[in-house]
Formats: C-alpha cells, structure tokens, sequence
C-alpha cells in the first residue's frame, strides 16, 4: 500500500497551502468575529479550481483525485475551517451529485456555472424533524404538469443564502417512504423560495447556515435529478463522498491547532525551561500527533478507496468518527497546552476549538457513523 503522496498530490497540496497561507489565514479571525461569508477568497478559490475538484476538465472541474481533494480540504482547514466547509459544500454535495446524477442539460446548467467560483452551490436535506432520522423528510412537491409544486422547510443549509441554486430533497410521494424522495435542482429566485433566517453559531462563523421555506414554490420537472423516488440514493451516496472532506477538514482544524501548540511550547517557559520540556505537555503533545496521523491515513484510506471505485462509506464513516474526535481531544489539548493564553482570542487557537465541535456533528453525528460502521462490520447479521 502506497502511504507517499504522488508528485501531483504534492503539488495540489503545496497550491493549496500557500493560498489558504497568503490570502486565507490573514482573514480567518476577522471574518469569524464578524460572521462574514469571504466572497472575495471564495471566488479566488473557484479560479485555483479548489470548488470542484474531481469534477472533470470538460465541465471546467480540476479532475484531480479524491485524495488531492482531502489534501487541499486539510490544507485549508489548518487556516481557516469556515473556508473548509464552503469548499465541501460545493464540491462534495452540490457538484458532484450533480455530475453523477445529472442529464447532460443539467450539467451545462446547473454544474458548469457552478465549477469558477461565479456561483456556489448547497444541499437541503435536514428538516426540524429530520436531522439524523433523514429518511423523515416532510417537505412536499406534488407534480402538477412540467412542475412540481413544493412546500415546506429545510434547516442547517451550509451555503444555503450565498448559493445560487440548491439541491433540495423533497417527498414526492408520502406512502412510500424514503423510497418516496426525490432530488431536485432549485434555483435561488425562483418565486416560493424564500431564504427568511441565517443561524448564529459557535463556529464556522464565516460559513452561511441558512433556512429554507418553500410555499408553493413552482420547480421545473427538467430539474429533477435522477428518477422520482431515488432522491434518498443520492443523498446518502453524497454523504458518503462528503464525509471524506469533513474527515480532511477535521484533519486539517486538529493539525492547525496543534501546530498552535507546538510553537507556543518551544516559546513558553516554566519552571525555567520551555514548557515542551515538561513530560506533561510533551505527552499532550505526542497523544495529538499521534491520533493526527492516524486520523490523515485512515481519510487518506477512505480517499484512495473511493479513486479505486471500491466501496467506500464504512471506511468514510471511520475517517469522520476518528477525525472529528481527534478534531476535538487535539483542539481542547491545545488549548490546555496554552494555559490561560488559550482562552484568550488574541491567541488563535479558541477559534479551531470552536469550530471542531460541528465536525462531530454535521453530515451524520459521531453517534450516525458508529451505526454505519456497526451495519458495515456486522454485515447481514
Ligand atoms: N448509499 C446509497 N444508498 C444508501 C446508503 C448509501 N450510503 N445508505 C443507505 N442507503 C439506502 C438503503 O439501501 C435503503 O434503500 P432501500 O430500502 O431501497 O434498500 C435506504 O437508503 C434506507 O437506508 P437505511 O434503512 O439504512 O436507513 P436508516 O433510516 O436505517 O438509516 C442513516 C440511515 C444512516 C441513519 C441515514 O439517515 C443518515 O446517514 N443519517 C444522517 C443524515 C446526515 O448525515 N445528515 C447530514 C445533513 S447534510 C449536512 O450536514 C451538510 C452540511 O451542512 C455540511
């Protein structure tokens, strides 16, 4: 098994880190005080190719690999994981669903703007009843001709005001359950699709986390992606692609906050010597560089499996559930390795504590991926 990157991984790495180092991490904690979307970068990342990364040239995508795109997802993150998020979003669960599911025609329409950086897209899956019960989907789209009339609710939407269309998970027939979901293309404007609420949160403050509420909101059945009824497939098989990015951007905000740490106890003296002399914060220190590289190889893993069209979602969920954990031990610890300077902004590494928490959350809870991983490992027991 090759655990090196390739020269072109390493070139995609060596891309992203210097733009998320020059333009990225000067902004970070100001756009995180103001809770400020960073249009400006995200346009410049859409020109490096970072907002659809596997998606192929012929649709003005990158075509780099999914492990170039958990590497560049990592880099980013080390400076700023609002940017990270943004980034995911649109690759992960806009662009690629889109790519994979999409008509021709859609693609011109709803992938190729989507690819530059001109337009964002977002994914609209989580209702209020519906977060990791996802099959519990309440927003309804009755067809009515060429439209479907939609009415309903979706919460938590990453990009959700910024984007310029949205893929939106509507039931389109009740009885049948998850096997009654369907996937469809909304476009931001479109008369009935209101945007009334953006959320306040803990972190990725410079993220957009809106609400949606659609009321009769008239959609083009030439929208729909894939058939009625496999709206579910392709919600869960996005997730799967977009827990790899999550996994690298929990990567990324451990490895960032423990590079925090690193230098603060090469500086900081104690007992008169560096406080990286002390058994006690060299152990912190050794615990989170250890599960850091556990946490990069098992997403690493879950990438390259998915490059070798293998199956891929048990090994994703591991990378998510080791990762996001690891996000949060690596960033409390750096925090505790800075003392009372940790608490205090001025000193940085707050922020990646504060923006760790959601890893463990969104796209499937800790608690969602042991249950994906427990079916994988049980098989049809
Ligand atoms: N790929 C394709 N199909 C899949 C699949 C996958 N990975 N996983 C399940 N399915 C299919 C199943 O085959 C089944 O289909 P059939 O009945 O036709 O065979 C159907 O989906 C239902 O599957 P389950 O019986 O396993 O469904 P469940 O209700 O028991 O459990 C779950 C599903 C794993 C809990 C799922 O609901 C889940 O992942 N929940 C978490 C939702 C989530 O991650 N939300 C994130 C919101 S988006 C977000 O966070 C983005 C952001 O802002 C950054």
């Amino acid at each position: 098994m090759r655990v090196e990157l390739t020269e072109e991984q390493e070139m995609v790495r060596a891309m992203a880190r210097e733009f998320a180092d020059k333009d990225v991490r000067p902004i970070a904690a100001e756009i995180d005080r103001d809770a400020r979307f960073p249009r400006e970068t995200v346009r410049r990342m859409g020109g490096l190719g970072l907002l659809a990364m596997t998606i192929p040239p012929a649709y003005g995508g990158s075509g780099t690999d999914t492990v170039s795109y958990a590497v560049a997802m990592e880099e980013m993150a080390r400076a700023c994981a609002s940017h990270a998020v943004i980034m995911s979003v649109n690759n992960s669960l806009y662009c690629e669903p889109v790519h994979q599911w999409g008509s021709e025609e859609q693609k011109q329409r709803f992938l190729v703007p989507f690819v530059g950086g001109q337009k964002i897209g977002c994914f609209a899956l989580t209702e209020p009843q519906a977060g990791s019960d996802a099959t519990n989907q309440h927003t309804l789209a009755v067809r009515d001709g060429d439209h479907y009339a939609v009415n309903g609710r979706k919460i938590f939407v990453t990009n959700g005001r910024e984007s310029a269309a949205a893929l939106v998970f509507v039931q389109t027939d009740h009885e049948a359950g998850h096997r009654g979901i369907t996937a469809l293309v909304v476009e931001k404007g479109t008369p009935g699709f209101l945007v009334p609420r953006v959320e306040e949160k803990l972190g990725l403050r410079a993220s957009d986390t809106a609400e949606f509420v659609f009321e009769d909101c008239r959609v083009p059945v030439a929208n729909r992606l894939g058939e009625e009824g496999m709206g579910f497939k392709i919600a869960m098989s996005s997730l799967d692609s977009g827990r790899i990015g999550i996994a690298a951007q929990a990567v990324g905000i451990a490895a960032g906050a423990c590079e925090l740490a690193l230098g603060y106890a090469r500086e900081r003296k104690s007992f008169g010597v560096p406080i990286g002399q002390h058994q006690m914060v060299q152990w912190m220190l050794a615990d989170m560089a250890t599960a850091i590289d556990a946490a990069r190889l098992l997403t690493l893993r879950a990438a390259a499996l998915k490059d070798a069209k293998k199956p891929f979602g048990a090994a994703a969920a591991m990378a998510k559930l080791f990762a996001s954990e690891t996000a949060m031990k690596a960033t409390t610890d750096a925090i505790q390795v800075h003392g009372g300077y940790g608490f205090i902004k001025e000193y940085r590494v707050e922020r990646y504590f504060r923006d760790a928490k959601i890893t463990q959350i969104y796209e499937g809870t800790s608690q969602v991926q042991k249950l994906v991983i427990a079916r994988s490992v049980l098989g049809g027991a």
